[in-house]
Parts: C-alpha cells; sequence; structure tokens
C-alpha cells in the first residue's frame, strides 16, 4: 500500500492523465456495485443475468423492473465529495498546470455529467466516455430508433413493469447499457483505447477489474510504460498493475488526492 502523496506525484507529472471508473465510484452516492448483494425484491436475482439479452428476451417485465428501479435510485443520487474533487481538479487545477484529463467509466449513471466533469470546448476535459452506456440513452430493443419520451419511475420497486413502446415499430424501448455478451460502443472504445495509449499515467477507481474488456485498459497502459494508480478500499484483479495504490473509499480517497495534487 502507498500513500496519497505517492499517488499524487505520479499524477501531478504526467500531462494526459485517465481516469478510469467503475461501480464503486458511485457507491457513496448510494448506487449499488455489481458485487454488493442485491436486496429486497432483487435479492433472488443476479445482477449479471439480469443485465443480458438472454433475460431481456425471456422475461422484459422483470428486466425493465430491475432497470425502473435503478434508474429511480440514481435519479436521486447526488455526486459525492469525491465527484466534485474530480470536477475541480479537472475544470480548475488541470487548466492551470495544462493537464489533459479523460474520464472513461463503467457506470451507466450521469453522476460525472452532474458533477460538471463534461468534456471542454478547450480539450482539457474529454469524455465522460461511456464505455457500457448510459441507462437513460432509451433506444428501440429492434428498430434502434432513440426513445425521447418520458419514463416513469415507479416509487416502489416492482418486480415486473412493461417497458415503454417504439413510437416507430412498436417494439420494446430499452435502457441504452451494455449488456453481457453485447459489443461495446465502438466509436466510445476506440476513443477510450486511444486516450489510454496517449495518457501520461491511468488512475483507476472503484473498478473491480473483472469485466473484459474495460480491464484491459490498465493492463494495456501498464504494457507500454505508463504508470497507473488506484483508489479502492479492496484489492483488485488490476491492482497488479499498479505502481501504487490507496486503499481509501472514493470521496475520501480522491478529496485527499485533489488536494495533494494541487500542493
Ligand atoms: P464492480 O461492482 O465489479 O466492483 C466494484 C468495485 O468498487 C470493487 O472493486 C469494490 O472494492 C470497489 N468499491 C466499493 N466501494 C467503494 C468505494 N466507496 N470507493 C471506491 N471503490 C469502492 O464494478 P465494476 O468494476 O464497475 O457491466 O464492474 C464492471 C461492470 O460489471 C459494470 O459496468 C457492469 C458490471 O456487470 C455491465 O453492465 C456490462
Amino acid at each position: 500500500m502507498s500513500d496519497i502523496e505517492d499517488v499524487a506525484d505520479i499524477l501531478r507529472k504526467a500531462r494526459r492523465v485517465v481516469v478510469l471508473s467503475g461501480a464503486g465510484l458511485s457507491a457513496e452516492s448510494g448506487i449499488a456495485t455489481f458485487r454488493d448483494k442485491q436486496v429486497g425484491l432483487w435479492e433472488r436475482f443476479d445482477p449479471a443475468e439480469l443485465a443480458s439479452m438472454t433475460a431481456w428476451l425471456e422475461h422484459p417485465d422483470v428486466v425493465w423492473g430491475w432497470y425502473a428501479w435503478r434508474i429511480g435510485i440514481v435519479r436521486q443520487a447526488k455526486p459525492h465529495a469525491g465527484y466534485a474533487a474530480l470536477s475541480r481538479w479537472a475544470n480548475h487545477i488541470a487548466p492551470q498546470r495544462e493537464q489533459h484529463l479523460t474520464f472513461v467509466t463503467q457506470n451507466v449513471d450521469d453522476l460525472h455529467e452532474r458533477a460538471g466533469i463534461v468534456g471542454s470546448e478547450d480539450g482539457h476535459i474529454e469524455g465522460p466516455l461511456h464505455v457500457h452506456g448510459a441507462l437513460e440513452a432509451f433506444r428501440c430493443s429492434v428498430c434502434g430508433t432513440p426513445f425521447h419520451g418520458a419514463v416513469e419511475v415507479p416509487d416502489e420497486p416492482m418486480e415486473e413493469l412493461e417497458p415503454p413502446i417504439c413510437p416507430v415499430c412498436g417494439e420494446r424501448v430499452r435502457p441504452g447499457v451494455v449488456w453481457f455478451g453485447e459489443e461495446l460502443p465502438a466509436a466510445t472504445w476506440n476513443a477510450s483505447v486511444d486516450a489510454v495509449t496517449d495518457a501520461d499515467a491511468v488512475l483507476v477507481v472503484g473498478t473491480s477489474g473483472l469485466v473484459y474488456p474495460a480491464a484491459m485498459l490498465p493492463e494495456v497502459a501498464a504494457g507500454l510504460g505508463k504508470p497507473c494508480v488506484e483508489i479502492n478500499p479492496e484489492p483488485t484483479a488490476v491492482s497488479r498493475f499498479m505502481e501504487a495504490t490507496v486503499r481509501l473509499g472514493a470521496a475520501e480517497g480522491l478529496t485527499a488526492l485533489v488536494s495533494a495534487i494541487e500542493g
């Protein structure tokens, strides 16, 4: 284990940084990770099985019920202090230090955007590149037409809920996420690989490093000799590629890290 100063030192020296995040980044905003035990109605279900085309084809109302519940949680969640710290780094510290930050996230929530972490015209910030899609980028599951109708979510979780219907072809509307077994959005994925290839350092936050191909990114970076650093309370499958690790949650770890980078 290393301390914040080791991690800050590596990131301070880098001109181009990639911040790769996973579900753990949003955990302290109240959005459960994929490794947390599910509670209540969803206790019996494995999220990895619900997030699949097979589940959607067999039980669309169950899958939509689960996503409606998650959408409700995400709509109510607020970006925590760790997001605020990342936003401060990207919007205020990076321009002064002529740093370029690319945010690559496996998260399908919009907490980066709501924290003010969005691509900037002056090019200091790129992303967030949502390699697993975005929950509310709804589209028809058959003809692919984007769906912009209002999507209401129930106050209480419902085990089954009918998805909205596509006004173009009458088929079911699906969430804009990448399900297990589906391809990642090509342009977003290619941009993420390019960002890692061009980076001087990679900060990995809150990902188990178990889901490919996203989990390849730290390995690619390390293979190219780019220093990688990690903030995660637990060791992960990608910890072996790290030059320094901080075993803290994202809120505390990122707040301390950005203060240390600022100096
Ligand atoms: P996981 O749910 O696999 O892992 C969550 C990680 O967050 C673990 O390493 C935890 O130790 C860490 N963690 C927990 N609390 C944290 C905190 N407060 N601060 C920082 N880290 C914390 O999440 P991902 O790696 O994002 O894919 O999973 C990748 C993908 O698997 C997801 O995008 C999703 C899922 O199935 C799809 O939906 C395709």
